[in-house]
C-alpha cells in the first residue's frame, strides 16, 4: 500500500479553491476513506499574485507540466480544451489517475482521453463534468448498467434555469439575470457558452453517450439558447399552466427511413407546471431519466458553483485514490451500441405557436388549412384579443409534430397575408 498519494490540482478558480480546501480541512476523513493520506503537491495557476481564500500560496505554480509528471491522481478544474488536454494526456502517460469537470474537452475530444486512459489501464472520472454536484454520472454508467434507457430529459445548466427561473418570478430582464448569475458563480467564464446552451450541449452528449453506450460528441447535438426568449414568452408559458425551461434531450427515437437511432438535443421548451421538472427553481438542475424497467427516476441537486462542484469532484478523487490503494480501476463507460445519431429534423414533439392575425373571418380557416396541408394536427387554438382592433392573437398548440413538418408549417403561415407575426413558437416536452 502506498505510504501517500500525491494529488496534483490544475485550476484554483471557483471550483479549484473549494477542491483544496476540502482537500486540506478533511483530510483525516479522505486518508480514512481512502486507506492512505492524500497530499496536495501543488495547484497549477495562470497568476500566482492572485490571493486565494484559504489556499497556502506555497502551493501555486505555472508550471502544470512540471507538477502532473510527479502526481499519482491529477484534478483537472481549469476549464477550456488547451492545455487541459495536453495535460490530462500527459497525466496518463505519467500512470496519473485523472478526475476532471471539464464538460467542454469530453464533449469535444473525450474519446482520446478514454482510449488513453483505457492503454494506461488508469482512472478518468468526471462525476463533476454533469450537473455538479448531483451524482448522475455513476447512476447511469454503473446503477443502469442493467436497464434500456429510452429517454434523458434534463435541466442541466444552473445559470440558465437561474436566468429563467429570475424573468418568470421577479420579471428581471435576461442581462440582468446573468450578470446575478456570474456574482453567484453559476456562469462559465464567458457566461455565452451558458445561455446560448454550448454547457448544457456537452452535459447533453456526455449523458447521451452513457445511457445509449454510444459516441455522441458536442457537434452531433441540436442546440438553441435562450436568448431569443423575452418577458412576453415567460409570461405566456404561466397563462398556459407551463414554466419555460432549457432542456437537455436524449431519446431513442426512429427515424423517418425506419433506422433505430437516438436523438440529442438542447432546446428551451415549456413544461407543464405539474410536471417533476417545472419545479427545478434557481440553479438548481435535474435530469429525469425513463427507463424499461426502472420507470421513472430524476436526480436532483445543486449543478453549480464551487462547493457543491467540488463534492462531486472529491467524490471521484476518493474513488480513483481507493482504486490506486487496492489496484485496478473502475467501471468504464462503453459505446458497443454504436447507435446513429439520427438527424434533428425528425424529431417529434408537440409546439404551442403564437401568431399576431388580421381578425376578420376566414382567418382562422387560412392557417388551419396551412397546418393540415402540413400534416400537423392540431390540439386547441385560443384566440385572445390584441390592443389593435383589427389585430388577434392566437394560440396554436399542435399534436406531437417532426421538427421539419413544424418548420414548413410555420415557413407558410409566415407568408399568408393575413399573419401580422409570428410572435413565438416553442416546443411542449414532458407532456
Ligand atoms: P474558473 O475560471 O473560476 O477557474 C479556472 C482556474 O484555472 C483558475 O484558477 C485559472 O488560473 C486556472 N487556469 C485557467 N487556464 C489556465 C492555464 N492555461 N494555465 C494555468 N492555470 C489556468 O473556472 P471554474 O472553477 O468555474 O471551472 C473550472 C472547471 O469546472 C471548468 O471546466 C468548468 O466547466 C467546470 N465546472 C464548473 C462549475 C461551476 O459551477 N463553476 C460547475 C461544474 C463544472 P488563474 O486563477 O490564475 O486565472
Ligand atoms: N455554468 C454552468 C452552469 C456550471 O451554469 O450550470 C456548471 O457546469
Amino acid at each position: 500500500m502506498p505510504d501517500k498519494l500525491k494529488i496534483a490540482l490544475l485550476g484554483c478558480g471557483v471550483v479549484g479553491t473549494q477542491v483544496a480546501r476540502l482537500l486540506t480541512e478533511q483530510a483525516d476523513d479522505l486518508a480514512s476513506r481512502v486507506g492512505t493520506p492524500l497530499e496536495l503537491v501543488g495547484i497549477a495557476v495562470r497568476d500566482l499574485s492572485v490571493e486565494r481564500e484559504g489556499v497556502d500560496p506555497a502551493l501555486l505554480t505555472t508550471d502544470a507540466e512540471a507538477l502532473v509528471a510527479g502526481a499519482d491522481v491529477v484534478v483537472e478544474v481549469m476549464g477550456g480544451i488547451e492545455p487541459p488536454r495536453a495535460l490530462i494526456l500527459r497525466a496518463i502517460e505519467h500512470g496519473a489517475s485523472v478526475v476532471t469537470a471539464n464538460k467542454a474537452l469530453l464533449a469535444q475530444d473525450g474519446p482520446t482521453l478514454y482510449a488513453a486512459a483505457d492503454a494506461a489501464g488508469v482512472d478518468l472520472y468526471f462525476e463533476a463534468a454533469v450537473a455538479g454536484a448531483i451524482p448522475i454520472v455513476r447512476p447511469v454508467r454503473e446503477s443502469l448498467a442493467g436497464d434500456t434507457v429510452r429517454r434523458v430529459l434534463g435541466i442541466v445548466n444552473g445559470t440558465t434555469n437561474y436566468v429563467l427561473d429570475r424573468m418568470a418570478t421577479d420579471g428581471l430582464d435576461l442581462d440582468q439575470a446573468v450578470k446575478e448569475a456570474q456574482a453567484l458563480g453559476y456562469a462559465e467564464a464567458d457566461p455565452t457558452a451558458d445561455v446560448e446552451g454550448f454547457d448544457a450541449a456537452a452535459k447533453a452528449a456526455i449523458l447521451a453517450s452513457l445511457a445509449f453506450h454510444t459516441r455522441v460528441s458536442i457537434d452531433d447535438v441540436q442546440r438553441e439558447g435562450i436568448t431569443s426568449l423575452t418577458a412576453d414568452d415567460v409570461a405566456w408559458a404561466a397563462g398556459t399552466g407551463h414554466v419555460i425551461k432549457l432542456l437537455a434531450i436524449a431519446e431513442r427515437n426512429t427515424g423517418d427511413d425506419g433506422t433505430e437511432g437516438i436523438q440529442v438535443r438542447v432546446h428551451p421548451a415549456l413544461v407543464p407546471a405539474d410536471h417533476p421538472l417545472a419545479g427545478v427553481r434557481g440553479a438548481f438542475n435535474a435530469v429525469f431519466i425513463e427507463a424499461e424497467a426502472a420507470g421513472e427516476l430524476m436526480f436532483y441537486g445543486r449543478g453549480a458553483g464551487g462547493a457543491p462542484t467540488a463534492s462531486a469532484v472529491l467524490g471521484d478523487v476518493v474513488s480513483v485514490a481507493r482504486h490506486r490503494v487496492l489496484g485496478g480501476r473502475g467501471p468504464v463507460e462503453s459505446s458497443y451500441a454504436d447507435l446513429p445519431v439520427l438527424p434533428a429534423e425528425a424529431a417529434r414533439t408537440r409546439y404551442q405557436v403564437r401568431l399576431e392575425v388580421a381578425d376578420q373571418p376566414g382567418v382562422l380557416a387560412q392557417v388551419a388549412a396551412v397546418l393540415a396541408e402540413h400534416g400537423v394536427s392540431i390540439e386547441a387554438v385560443r384566440q385572445t384579443p390584441a390592443p389593435d382592433e383589427h389585430v388577434a392573437r392566437l394560440l396554436i398548440t399542435t399534436h406531437a409534430a417532426s421538427e421539419r413538418a413544424l418548420a414548413g408549417t410555420v415557413e407558410a403561415i409566415a407568408g399568408l397575408d393575413v399573419v401580422r407575426a409570428v410572435v413565438s413558437v416553442l416546443r411542449v416536452e414532458g407532456a
